[in-house]
């Protein structure tokens, strides 16, 4: 078997149980698995300016190599055009986008360093897998450098239509660098659809069966929804220790529902309106005094983006004023805790919870909702409310879908979904099962690297 080589942006700590972020989790499901080498940023900041080499590691059957940033990359490369540009543009959030041109620069030089620093590891029959937005230019500055490798690109996050996505600057520029790759895939038949429009808006051809020519190209373009390992997520949420946890969340938080939420404390994940459909919960059905709680946890993330220092502030002042205007001595209807929290632990309190909240107001994938449904007692599960703008909603169509915007109807969703009877629980509980177990992390990963494997290569663009 080839070896796997996945460049990323962030590599994950894989002797740590808690990573937030879809993308860690995934890809360091699919790297255990098959073994390689894992190439990114090492999440340091250096006041250094010249270059540093790079830290090798081996974990298990996982070669890490990694680079910390200079002050001016980690500026310019990941706050700014990769998260204060790429991030908001990609999430149809333009009112949030912030074009600077030294930022545009800096996401190049990175992109040429990280191919530089990549070579000298790589073998001849490496197959590379490029991760996310960060480092859409990666393939085009390998095959500047002459190399002939396999290269296969996948994008977590949502794929705009033009009139979107022309908002980034230089986005010819991006989409003829995604042309340098052999396969490139997105989580949904929407990103898909999106990507296929700017190719024909720029007079390039879409074929049947997923091949895509454009800029002198032909590439292959599919779908690949990313899924989670549903029996090790599972197993996290039936251990002794989950099994205490559960009790303790019962014992301190009496009420008799758990609404559960996680996701990084990021504009996209609608946690404002979030907040505020559980409000309209409380101000709707009042029987759910007493009885209802809410649990949200919102680790911390890019904090130094202004936007994300907006969102923390405004969550605070949120959560607050719910507490304080419906809160008891005995009754603390709104829980929100700002720190990272074990992934065991998180699949124990999902377990422990009556209903998922997964409302974000857009979402390349979001596995939460995949690992709410995993960790589920069959016989007496929890129900999903799930956002339509979140990619699962193409896939888990049993859960309760809402639109994120729209307060009242998820607070209808909520309240259905508390009253709802076990035995329409536990069938549309077993038709998400279904669907999470038909196309796992496995599948994933598996499906991705076999279509590359059977992709031509092309000459270089
Ligand atoms: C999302 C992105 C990932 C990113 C993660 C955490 O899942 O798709 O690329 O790594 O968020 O964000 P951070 O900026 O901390 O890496």
């Amino acid at each position: 078997m080839t070896r796997l080589v996945v460049v990323s942006n962030r590599v994950a700590d894989l002797s740590k149980g808690s990573q937030s972020g879809g993308l860690a989790v995934a890809v360091g499901d699919a790297l255990q698995e098959r073994g390689g080498l894992w190439f990114g940023w090492d999440g340091n900041v250096t006041a250094q300016s010249r270059r540093l080499p790079a830290n090798v590691h081996k974990d298990g059957p996982v070669t890490t190599v990694t680079l910390p940033l200079t002050q001016k990359d980690y500026k310019e490369y990941y706050l700014g055009f990769s998260n204060s540009m790429l991030w908001p543009i990609l999430h149809y959030r333009l009112d949030l986008a912030r074009f600077n041109k030294g930022d545009l620069k800096g996401y190049r030089r990175v992109n040429s360093k990280f191919a530089d620093a990549l070579r000298p590891f790589l073998k001849p029959d490496d197959v590379i897998w490029v991760h996310d937005y960060h480092l859409i230019p990666l393939a085009a500055e390998l095959r500047q450098r002459g190399l002939p490798h396999k290269i296969g690109f996948f994008l977590h996050i949502p794929f705009p239509p033009p009139d979107v996505l022309a908002a980034a600057p230089e986005y010819e520029w991006l989409l003829r660098t995604l042309f340098s790759y052999d396969l490139v895939g997105f989580q949904t038949h929407a990103d898909v659809a999106n990507f296929e429009r700017h190719v024909l808006a720029q007079g390039g051809e879409v074929m049947a069966d997923g091949q895509v020519t454009a800029f002198g190209r032909t590439i292959m373009v599919r779908r690949f929804p990313i899924g989670i390992d549903v029996d090790a997520f599972a197993e996290m949420a039936v251990t002794r220790e989950a099994r205490e946890e559960i009790g303790r969340l019962k014992r301190h938080q009496p009420a008799g529902s758990h609404i559960i939420g996680v996701d990084r404390l990021d504009y996209s994940k609608g946690l404002p309106d979030r907040l505020r459909a559980f409000e309209r919960l409380l101000e709707l059905y009042p029987e759910n005094h007493r009885r209802v709680s809410f649990l949200q946890v919102a680790p911390p993330t890019r904090e130094d983006v202004e936007a994300y220092a907006d969102i923390r502030l405004e969550l605070e002042g949120l959560a607050g004023a719910i507490n304080g205007r419906f809160g008891e001595y005995d009754w603390t209807p709104l829980q929100y805790i700002h720190r990272n929290v074990p992934r065991s632990t998180l699949a124990a309190l999902f377990r422990g919870s009556q209903v998922g909240l997964v409302t974000p107001l857009r979402d390349g994938m979001n596995l939460v909702a995949k690992e709410f449904v995993a960790a589920q007692d069959e016989a007496d599960p929890g129900a999903l409310v799930l956002s339509r703008f979140a990619g699962a909603a193409e896939e888990l169509q049993e859960a309760l879908v809402v639109n994120p915007y729209d307060v009242d109807e998820v607070a209808a969703a909520m309240q259905t979904a508390i009253t709802m009877p076990v035995e329409e629980r536990r069938n549309r509980h077993a038709a998400l099962l279904r669907r999470i177990r038909q196309y796992d992390a496995k599948s994933w990963q598996d499906d991705f690297l076999k279509v590359l494997d059977a992709v031509p290569t092309g000459p270089a663009a």
